[in-house]
């Protein structure tokens, strides 16, 4: 159907390209990142814990069934997919008719043992409401299929093709294996263009904003990351975070003084791991492609001593390489400053709606009076620009001004009757206001759209029992004993 109106190659998936790239389909499929998401058809390796902040016990079998034990009652959930290859770690999924959770249990590979997941240590109950966003199955598989209008409801199963698929570097495939179309190949596009491949999973930055009119998702090989979102870091040094390589790597003074003749692909080859025994050596001899032994001769292990692995800020258990190529290898430890401003990644972003959009994401975090301000101060009047809409309410709320805040999160809803930001938001002022119908019809549609939404099931708790609304409080009890265990 969808041929017809696009001229646009489509995705094939791996196995079609199997049939003419035999090597690289069979290198590539022990890779981490084609192994980097799947369903879970059984070979978990079973395990059981007890957490102790929550006192609550799980089980786990090979089949993916885990047992959950707390002091007052058991119950049984069911994991559906995995997200990670199992490296570092592995975090599991599980499925409410299409509305997918991440489970409180991971797998971590390095101590070979069932935890709780990253986050979830200080739980007193056993949580299993943790909305997974489009974003999460977008690095870690292919063609993510989401359903319109929800954030976290998706066709079974959530992709088409699990794991990092050939054609998220290469572009859709489908006039290419009828031998009519040339692929992408990264290594012969333009710098930018070709690291923008990679960057597309391996970069974070503190915000990542995507340009007015834009979806991130839209992007394909062989066009421009940064037409479709701007990426903005801490002005100092960046810690040790998860997918944060395209930012250590520019630190770094290799990068610095080589510029683009240096990229992941110097000392990576995307299709292929090396081995244990060769894992020296070959990374040796991408260093040697610039340096010459004569300037250091402290041993052959280049990278053990100038690319140390380090604990992850907010990682869990999680241990990454340090990509910034420090001289001295503890340079890069300990940084503990007062970090607030923000800098865009690319310079042409200084000054622009997305910097504004950036200092709001990260205020709405960490709450610094500092980034508020320079949000506001640097926000366009939204126009019809929903995004912009979105935050500025929030600012507005923030910063005593509700009734303006009320006007932009009904544009936002007039645009994007499923923002669940907006929904809640808005049935908030509304309850503020005494106005309970509208914020309880507001709260309803937010669990409506987003099953486990907690802010909107507290509140609508609470309102329910004000207004000694039995009924609606049992369904609604119902519906959240499927979130939390307690
Ligand atoms: C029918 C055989 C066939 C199939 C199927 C096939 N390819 Fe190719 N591929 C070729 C041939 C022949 C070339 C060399 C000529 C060219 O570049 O088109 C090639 C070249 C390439 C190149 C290098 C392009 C360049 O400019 O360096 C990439 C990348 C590539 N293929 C990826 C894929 C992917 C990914 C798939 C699966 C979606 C796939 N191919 C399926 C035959 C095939
Ligand atoms: C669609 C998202 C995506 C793209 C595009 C992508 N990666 Fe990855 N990459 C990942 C994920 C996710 C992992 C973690 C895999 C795991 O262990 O689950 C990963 C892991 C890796 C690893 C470590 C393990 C391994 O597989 O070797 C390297 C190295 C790597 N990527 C290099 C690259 C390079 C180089 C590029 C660009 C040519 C690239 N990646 C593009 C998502 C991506
Ligand atoms: C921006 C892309 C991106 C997003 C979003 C993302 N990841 Fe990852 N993830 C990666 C990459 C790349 C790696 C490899 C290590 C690294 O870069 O930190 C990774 C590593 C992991 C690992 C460890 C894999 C291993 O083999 O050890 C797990 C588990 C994981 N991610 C789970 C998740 C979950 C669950 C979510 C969403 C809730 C998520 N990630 C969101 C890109 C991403
Ligand atoms: C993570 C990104 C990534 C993924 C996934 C990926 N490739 Fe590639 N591929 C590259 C890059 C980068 C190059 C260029 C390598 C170079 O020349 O340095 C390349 C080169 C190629 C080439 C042409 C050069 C050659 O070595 O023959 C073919 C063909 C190819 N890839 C096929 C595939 C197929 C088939 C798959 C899936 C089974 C796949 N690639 C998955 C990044 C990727
Ligand atoms: C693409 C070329 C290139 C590659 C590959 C490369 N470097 Fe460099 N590196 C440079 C350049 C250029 C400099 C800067 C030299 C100068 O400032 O005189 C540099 C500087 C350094 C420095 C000094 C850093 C400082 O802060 O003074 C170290 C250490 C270093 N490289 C180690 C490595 C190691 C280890 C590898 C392999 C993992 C590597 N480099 C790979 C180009 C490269
Ligand atoms: C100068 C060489 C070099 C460059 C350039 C480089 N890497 Fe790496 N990378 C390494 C080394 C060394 C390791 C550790 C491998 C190991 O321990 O077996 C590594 C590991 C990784 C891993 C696995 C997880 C971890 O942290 O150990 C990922 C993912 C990764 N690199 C992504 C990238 C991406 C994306 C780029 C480009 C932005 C890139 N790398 C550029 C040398 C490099
Ligand atoms: C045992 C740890 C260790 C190993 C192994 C090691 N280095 Fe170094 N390297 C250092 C230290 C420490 C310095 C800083 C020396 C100083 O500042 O006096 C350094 C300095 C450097 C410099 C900067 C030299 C200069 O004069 O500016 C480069 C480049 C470099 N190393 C590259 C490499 C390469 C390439 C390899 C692998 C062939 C390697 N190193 C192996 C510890 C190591």
């Amino acid at each position: 159907m969808i041929a017809l109106f696009l001229a646009t190659a489509l995705y094939v998936g791996n196995n079609a390209c199997a049939r003419c790239h035999a090597d690289i389909f069979k290198t590539y499929r022990d890779t981490p990142m084609a192994r980097s998401s799947g369903i879970i058809s059984g070979g978990l390796t079973p395990g059981a814990f007890q957490h102790a902040a929550s006192a609550v016990s799980y089980r786990i079998d090979r089949s993916g069934s885990v047992q959950i034990t707390t002091n007052r009652q058991s119950a049984e959930k069911k994991l559906a997919y995995f997200i990670g290859s199992g490296s570092a770690g592995q975090s599991y999924l599980w499925s409410r008719n299409g509305f997918l959770f991440q489970a409180p249990v991971t797998w971590y590979a390095q101590q070979g043992r069932w935890d709780v997941s990253p986050g979830y240590e200080a739980d007193r109950v056993s949580r299993w409401s943790r909305p997974i966003a489009f974003d999460c199955l977008n690095c870690h598989s292919s063609q993510v299929r989401l359903a319109a209008g929800f954030s976290n409801r998706y066709a079974e199963p959530p992709f088409a093709q699990p794991g990092v698929g050939c054609e998220r570097c290469h572009g859709p495939g489908s006039e290419h294996v009828e031998g009519r179309g040339k692929m992408v190949n990264p290594a012969k596009l333009d710098a930018t263009r070709r690291d923008s491949v990679c960057a597309q999973c391996h970069m974070s930055g503190e915000a990542r904003e995507t340009r007015a009119r834009k979806r991130f998702e839209d992007y394909r090989p062989g066009a421009l990351l940064t037409d479709y979102a701007a990426y903005f870091v801490y002005d100092g040094a960046p810690a040790l975070k998860a997918t944060s390589y395209v930012e250590k790597l520019a630190a770094s003074r290799c990068k610095i003084a080589s510029g683009a003749r240096m990229w992941c692909g110097t000392c990576h080859d995307p299709h292929r791991v090396p081995p244990p025994a060769e894992r020296v050596s070959w990374y040796r001899t991408a260093c040697l492609g610039c340096h010459q032994t004569a300037e250091c001769k402290r041993g052959n292990d280049c990278v053990s001593c100038h690319m140390p692995k380090g604990h992850v800020e907010g990682g869990g258990h999680g241990v990454l390489t340090d990509h910034s190529i420090p001289r001295i290898p503890s340079h890069m430890a300990a940084e503990s400053r007062d970090l607030w401003k923000l800098r865009p990644f690319s310079p042409a972003d200084a000054g622009s709606r997305e910097l504004g959009l950036a200092y709001a994401e990260v205020a709405a975090r960490t709450g610094d009076v500092r980034q508020v301000q320079e949000a506001l101060r640097l926000l366009p009047d939204a126009g019809q620009d929903a995004q912009v809409e979105l935050r500025l309410a929030d600012l507005y709320q923030r910063t005593g001004n509700p009734q303006r805040a009320a006007v932009l999160y009904r544009s936002v809803l007039q645009k994007d009757p499923g923002s669940e930001a907006a929904l809640v938001n808005l049935g908030n002022l509304y309850a503020a206001a005494n106005d309970f119908d509208n914020a309880i019809l507001l709260w309803r549609e937010a669990i409506r759209r987003e099953p486990c939404q907690p802010e909107a099931a507290r509140n609508l708790q609470t309102a329910y029992r004000a207004r000694k609304q039995d009924r609606e409080l049992t369904d609604l009890l119902a519906n959240q004993a499927d979130c939390v265990i307690e």
